[in-house]
C-alpha cells in the first residue's frame, strides 16, 4: 500500500549477479542518489574539518606572531565556530541520508524475500527447514543491512577522509605527506588476508546459526511430542550440542577479530609515531614551521583513522558478502509461475505441431479476460469441471515413483472416491489437481485442457482442497472461514458455510462467537473442529472442483452423517474427489478408485467392485463384520446399546 511508495519497485532476481559487489550495487537501485547525497554531505563535513586544521596553522604561524594582527581574533574565532557548525550539520545530514538509503534498501529486500518465499514451490519447502529460512530472513538480512548502513557509507567516508586530508597534507608538506602513507600497502595486504579467513569462518558460523534456528523451530512445533514422550533431556542435549558448535565457531570469529585489531593498531600507531618524530625533526631543522607541524599532526590522525577504518571495512564487508550470498541462494530459486513457464515452454515446443494448443490458448484468453472483466470470477465461464488423467506418473524425488500410470475420467459433477492403504498415494494424487506438485509423466486435463495452461491462481480458485491436516491462522474464526474468498462476504454467507460444515453451533458456544481468536492468543480447536473449519473455508470459496482428503475421518459418526448430507447437497454441480477409509463414505461415488502402491488396482462403482475379488471387497467385509460386532456388543446387555455411555 502506502509503504510501497517508499521505494521504487525492483525485481531482485534480475539484479543479483555472480559478482557480489555488483549485486549489492544493484540492490541499491533507486537509492543511489540518496547514498550519493550522504557521501557528498560527508565530503563537506570532512572539508570543514580539514579547513579547521589549515586555519589553525594559519592562526599560529601568521597571526599569533604579529604584533598588530591583520585579521582580528574574533574573526578567526568565528571561523572556527563556523567550520565546526558546518562539520556538525553536514555529518548529521549525511547520517540521515545514509540511514534512509540503507533502511530503504532493506525494507524492499525483506518484502521481496517474504513474497518470494511464499511463491516458491512445495518441493522447495519440503526440502528446506523453516527455522533456517527464518534465520536467513533475520540474521543474514541484518548483516546486509549493516553493510548498507555502515560499510557502504564507510567506503565513501574513508575515501573522502583520505583524499581530502591527504590533499591538505600535501599542501603543507609533500615529503612528509608521502611518508605518512608508508604503511598503507602493508595494512591493506594484511587486511585482505584476514578478510579471506573471516569469510570462511563467518560462513560456517551463519550456517550453524541456521542449524540452531531450525532445531529451535522444530522443537517448538513438536513440543507436544517432546513432552508426551518425555524427551526433554534428549532434545536439550541435541540443542546444547548445536549451541556449543555455534559457540566455538563464534569464538573462532571473535578470535580472528581480536588478533586483527591490535595488529592493525600497532601498524597505524607506528606510522603515527614515525610522522610525529620526522615532523619534529623537520621543525628543529627549520624546514617546517610550528603551525604547519601542529596542523600536520592534527590532520595525519585523520588519514590514519581511515586506514583503520579501511581494515575494519574489509573485514566487516566480508561478513556482509557472505550473508548476501545466503540470501541470493533463496532469490535464485524459481517461483511456481516461473517453473510453469519453463515447463510450458518445453511442452509447447513439443506440441508445436498440434493445432489444439492454438485453439485452447484462445479459449483460455477469453476465459481469463472474462473473469477479470468484473464478473467477480464467481462462476468462471469455461470451467465445467471435467477431469481426465491420462497415464499420469509422479515422483517427489527422482527415482522414487509415487504414482504409476494413473488413468481415469470424471465428468462434471461426478464424485470420485479414492480408497487404499496408507501411503498408497491418495493425497499425492489429489495434490496434483491444484498443481501443488508438477506431475512427471502423462497428462491431466481439465475441461480438455492440460492443467499447465491455466494460470495458477485461476486454477487454484477452481480447486478447493480440504486438507488432511488443516491449518488455521491465529485470527478470528470468521477470518479463517472467509480466508479463501477475495471479496467482501456477509455474515449470512459465512454462517451458511459453517452450518453446512456442522461447525456453526460449536462456534456459537465460544465466548466471542465468530470473533473468537484461534491459536496462540485464543481458543484451541480439536482435530475434528479444525477439519470442519477447513470444510467451511473451502465451501465458502465455492470451487468447481472439491477435494476432501480424509476430511470426515476425524469426526464422530453423527457429525459424519450431517457432513455427508451437506456434502451431497454441495457437491451438486461440482466434481468431487473424496478420500476416505470407510466404505460407507465412498459407496455413492460415481467412480471408486482403489489405490495400492501408487497404482490403480481396482476401479468401478460399488456394486461392480463388490462383485470382484479384491481389496475393496475385503475392506467391505472387514468393516461390516466390525460393525456387526459393535452392534452385537451394544444389543446383548438387553435394553439399549446407547445406555452405557
Ligand atoms: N512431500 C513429500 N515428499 C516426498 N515424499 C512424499 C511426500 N508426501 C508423501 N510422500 C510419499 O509418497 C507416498 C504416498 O503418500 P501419500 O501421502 O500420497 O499417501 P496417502 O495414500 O495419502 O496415505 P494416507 O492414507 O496415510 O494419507 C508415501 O510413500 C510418502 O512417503
Ligand atoms: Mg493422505
Amino acid at each position: 500500500m502506502q509503504q510501497s511508495l517508499l521505494y521504487p519497485p525492483l525485481d531482485l532476481k534480475k539484479t543479483i549477479s555472480s559478482n557480489r559487489l555488483v549485486g549489492l550495487w544493484g540492490l541499491m537501485k533507486g537509492f543511489r542518489l540518496t547514498y550519493l547525497g550522504a557521501v557528498v554531505s560527508l565530503a563537506v563535513a570532512t572539508i570543514a574539518k580539514a579547513l579547521t586544521y589549515l586555519l589553525l596553522a594559519y592562526f599560529v604561524d601568521d597571526i599569533l606572531n604579529q604584533a598588530q594582527p591583520t585579521v582580528p581574533f574574533y574573526l578567526i574565532a568565528l571561523g572556527f565556530v563556523g567550520l565546526a557548525v558546518f562539520q556538525g550539520g553536514f555529518t548529521f545530514i549525511s547520517g540521515k541520508l545514509a540511514a534512509r538509503s540503507a533502511e530503504g534498501v532493506i525494507l524492499r529486500l525483506r518484502n521481496y524475500l517474504f513474497d518470494h518465499i511464499q511463491r516458491l514451490p512445495f518441493t522447495y519447502h519440503d526440502h528446506t527447514q523453516t527455522g533456517e529460512l527464518i534465520q536467513r530472513c533475520t540474521s543474514d538480512v541484518d548483516a546486509v543491512r549493516r553493510f548498507f548502513a555502515e560499510q557502504a557509507i564507510e567506503v565513501g567516508r574513508v575515501l573522502m577522509l583520505f583524499s581530502i586530508n591527504f590533499a591538505a597534507l600535501l599542501s603543507i608538506n609533500t615529503r612528509l605527506a608521502w611518508l605518512s602513507i608508508l604503511s598503507f600497502p602493508i595494512a591493506f595486504i594484511y587486511s585482505s588476508l584476514v578478510a579471506r579467513r573471516i569469510h570462511t569462518v563467518y560462513e560456517s558460523h551463519q550456517e550453524q546459526e541456521g542449524v540452531l534456528s531450525a532445531t529451535l523451530q522444530e522443537n517448538l512445533t513438536g513440543i507436544r511430542v517432546v513432552k508426551a514422550f518425555a524427551r526433554q533431556q534428549f532434545e536439550m542435549n541435541k540443542f546444547e550440542q548445536a549451541n556449543f558448535e555455534l559457540y566455538q565457531r563464534g569464538r573462532r570469529l571473535v578470535k580472528l577479530f581480536a588478533t586483527y585489531w591490535p595488529v592493525l593498531e600497532t601498524i597505524s600507531g607506528l606510522q603515527m609515531v614515525l610522522i610525529f618524530f620526522l615532523g619534529a625533526l623537520m621543525v628543529i631543522e627549520g624546514t617546517m614551521t610550528i603551525g604547519d607541524y601542529l596542523a600536520f599532526a592534527g590532520l595525519v590522525i585523520w588519514i590514519i583513522w581511515p586506514l583503520q577504518g579501511l581494515g575494519r571495512l574489509i573485514t566487516q564487508t566480508s561478513t556482509g558478502l557472505v550473508s548476501y550470498n545466503r540470501l541470493v541462494d533463496i532469490i535464485r530459486e524459481s517461483r511456481e509461475e516461473e517453473r510453469d513457464e519453463e515447463v510450458s515452454q518445453r511442452r509447447s515446443e513439443e506440441a508445436k505441431s498440434r493445432e489444439v494448443t492454438m485453439v485452447t490458448q484462445d479459449q483460455l484468453r477469453q476465459a481469463t479476460s472474462a473473469t477479470s472483466n468484473g464478473l467477480n470470477g464467481k462462476v468462471p465461464l469455461t470451467i465445467r469441471g471435467e477431469v481426465v488423467f491420462k497415464n499420469v506418473s509422479f515422483e517427489y524425488d527422482a527415482n522414487t515413483r509415487v504414482l504409476h500410470d494413473i488413468s481415469f475420467a470424471a465428468k462434471p459433477g461426478q464424485m470420485v472416491a479414492l480408497l487404499g492403504p496408507t501411503g498408497s498415494g491418495k493425497s499425492s494424487l489429489v495434490n496434483l489437481l491444484p498443481r501443488f506438485y508438477g506431475y512427471t509423466g502423462g497428462q491431466i486435463l481439465l475441461d480438455g485442457l492440460e492443467l499447465s495452461h491455466y494460470p495458477l491462481p485461476e486454477l487454484r480458485r477452481q480447486v478447493g482442497i480440504v486438507e488432511q491436516e488443516p491449518f488455521l491462522f491465529s485470527r478470528t474464526l470468521r477470518e479463517n472461514i472467509a480466508y479463501g474468498v477475495r471479496r467482501e462476504v456477509t455474515q449470512a454467507e459465512i454462517e451458511a458455510a459453517a452450518r453446512a460444515a456442522a461447525i456453526h453451533d460449536i462456534i456459537l458456544t465460544f465466548p466471542d462467537g465468530y470473533d473468537t481468536l484461534v491459536g496462540e492468543k485464543g481458543v484451541t480447536l480439536s482435530g475434528g473442529q479444525k477439519q470442519r473449519m477447513a470444510i467451511a473455508r473451502t465451501l465458502l470459496k465455492d470451487p468447481r472442483i472439491l477435494v476432501f482428503d480424509d476430511a470426515v475421518s476425524a469426526v464422530d459418526t453423527e457429525t459424519e452423517a450431517i457432513i455427508h448430507a451437506a456434502l451431497e447437497r454441495l457437491r451438486q454441480g461440482r466434481t468431487t474427489f473424496v478420500i476416505a477409509h470407510r466404505i460407507q463414505t465412498v459407496m455413492r461415488a460415481d467412480l471408486i478408485l482403489v489405490l495400492d502402491q501408487g497404482r490403480i488396482v481396482q476401479r468401478g462403482r460399488h456394486h461392480e467392485l463388490m462383485a470382484q475379488e479384491g481389496i475393496y471387497r475385503r475392506i467391505y467385509e472387514l468393516q461390516s463384520s466390525i460393525e456387526q460386532e459393535i452392534e452385537a456388543a451394544n444389543i446383548l446387555p438387553g435394553t439399549n446399546g446407547r445406555k452405557g455411555h
